[in-house]
């Protein structure tokens, strides 16, 4: 169908949203009477480099309007609460569908079928055991190192084992082959369970236990962190299912920053390990992947139901945060926390009631009737309820960012793969306002002002550092 201007494009839903207007915006510069004709997408986006004529750029800091990518991965709506990989809605997936299919899906576009399906696992598990160096390299670390800071290790250093997969030693041009591009998908999606272990496993000094072959993704996880090498050792298959769900909730969620974060070292043309453990940094941060954790130590601070309008007054007097709550697109619930809210109860159902659940649970309700946070829009996101969940399956606080971690690597690489072929994709290299000092000249240090105030310390010194300053040096 030929689309003029203006027509309302009404391309198949299945493809595209129905009822969405190619249209055009009229922007005129009232001081030079200059104007440009910016077109519209039907995603309802401009191209910004369309305002270059009237001299003017966008600012935009966060991003929070602003479309960097094209992409067919996932969709999320914000207002409806809605969230689809590759157009199936999560809810339905969480029904049925097992992490490494939903991985496969949000990768490759599609569900593999059964054969498909059995290659794909078997090909993840071949590649489940981590080179002896990537374990010695995180074994190398404190042993109470955040397990997040082991995962960036673990990552990172898995590259170097494979320099011809590497742009910078094998050329930019490697990644042009899918061979190579599915060859890397596979090392770090099978690795990232035994790097994970690997790093859990680094507090208690235990040794990590080889993959064990017939188990399903999470159930090998599983029994990486629980075995202590007994191969007749099986996870409990509850367990194993419910942390499968969870898995395949945190895979994908368009342009986060964590995903935006791989997008941006991949657009360099660095190699896939380095661009998947900077993601792992940016999922670390507190107001990302981190919240998991934050949430739970906040439920532990505020402790019984009765400290809550407490706790709730210092969210509104911005001395707290109300962690879990919130997010840059859902202004409504995010429909992945309604499905982990059940999966609390089963998880429950086996290891038994976690009493924090009493406070969660009353703490959303507080803020979900209190026009502070319903004239914001703050719902529970995907981190309110699973610390509750991790923690009552066993795992410290500071290990529940690398159970969000794992899975969503399936997600930075779908979107390191898909920014592979896109024509639009450029090298990330944003533009600034800048506010500094417009021009000065040198000045030698011998002229420069004595009155100068000190503009950096006092850096604190400790006593050991005194007592060896204090000594002195005979020549
Ligand atoms: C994830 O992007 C993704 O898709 C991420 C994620 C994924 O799957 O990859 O969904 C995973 O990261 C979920 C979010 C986890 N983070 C948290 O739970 C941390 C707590 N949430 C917030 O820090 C915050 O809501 C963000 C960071 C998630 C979103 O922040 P925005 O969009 O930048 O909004 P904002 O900070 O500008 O807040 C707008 C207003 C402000 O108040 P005013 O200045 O207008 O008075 O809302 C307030 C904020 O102070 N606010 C909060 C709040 N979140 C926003 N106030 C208290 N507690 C909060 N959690």
């Amino acid at each position: 169908m030929s689309e003029t201007e203006g027509s309302v494009c009404m391309r198949n839903a299945a493809t595209r949203r129905a009822g969405t207007l190619a249209r055009h915006l009229v922007i005129k510069d009232e001081a030079t009477g200059k104007q440009v004709n910016v077109k519209v997408s039907e995603g309802n986006t401009f191209k910004a480099s369309d305002l270059k004529p009237l001299g003017v750029r966008s600012y935009d800091p966060g991003y929070t309007n602003t479309a960097a990518v094209k992409s067919s991965i996932s969709y999320i709506d914000g207002g409806k609460g809605i969230l689809r990989y590759r157009g199936y809605p999560i809810e339905e997936l969480a029904e049925g569908a097992s992490f490494l299919d939903v991985a496969h899906l949000v990768l490759y576009g599609e569900l593999p079928n059964q054969k498909q399906s059995a290659e794909w696992e078997s090909l993840i598990m071949q590649n489940s055991v981590i080179p002896k160096g990537v374990e010695n390299a995180i074994a190398a670390l404190p042993h109470n190192a955040h397990p997040m800071s082991a995962l960036v290790v673990g990552l990172s250093s898995l590259g170097s084992f494979y320099p011809e997969a590497n742009p910078a030693f094998a050329g930019s041009g490697v990644y042009k082959s899918s061979i190579v591009q599915d060859q890397q998908i596979a090392r770090i999606l099978g690795n990232a369970p035994a790097i994970a272990a690997a790093a859990y496993h680094l507090r208690t000094g235990k040794k990590l236990p080889q993959p064990k072959a017939g188990l399903s993704y999470a159930e090998n996880f599983l029994y990486m962190l629980d075995s202590n090498g007994d191969v007749n050792y099986r996870p409990n298959p509850k367990l194993s299912r419910a942390l499968d769900v969870l898995f395949l909730l945190h895979a994908e969620h368009e342009m986060n920053c964590s995903t935006a974060a791989c997008r941006h070292l991949a657009s360099s043309g660095v190699d896939v390990f380095t661009s998947v453990a900077g993601a792992v940094g940016a999922l670390y941060g507190p107001l990302h992947g981190g919240a998991n954790e934050a949430v739970l130590r906040m439920l532990e601070r505020i402790g019984s139901v009765q400290n809550i309008p407490a706790f709730l007054q210092g969210v509104k007097d911005k001395k707290e945060k109300l962690f879990g709550f919130g997010h840059r697109v859902y202004k409504n619930f995010d429909p992945r926390a309604k499905i982990i809210r059940k999966i609390v109860d089963e998880v429950f159902a086996t290891t038994g009631k976690d009493p924090l659940i009493e406070v969660a649970e009353a703490l959303q309700n507080a803020a979900l009737a209190d026009e502070y946070f319903v004239k914001r829009k703050l719902y529970p996101n995907v981190d309110f309820f699973s610390g509750l969940i991790y923690r009552a399956m066993g795992f410290p606080p500071e290990f529940f960012t690398c159970l969000f971690a794992v899975p969503r690597i399936s997600g930075w690489l779908a979107h390191w793969r898909e920014s592979l072929v896109d024509p639009d994709t450029k090298i990330l290299r944003p533009q600034q306002d800048y506010q500094g000092v417009w021009l000065r000249h040198y000045v030698p240090l011998n002229k420069r002002s004595s009155s100068q105030s000190q503009l950096f310390g006092p850096v604190p010194v400790t006593n050991e550092k005194k007592r060896q300053l204090q000594g002195t040096y005979t020549s």
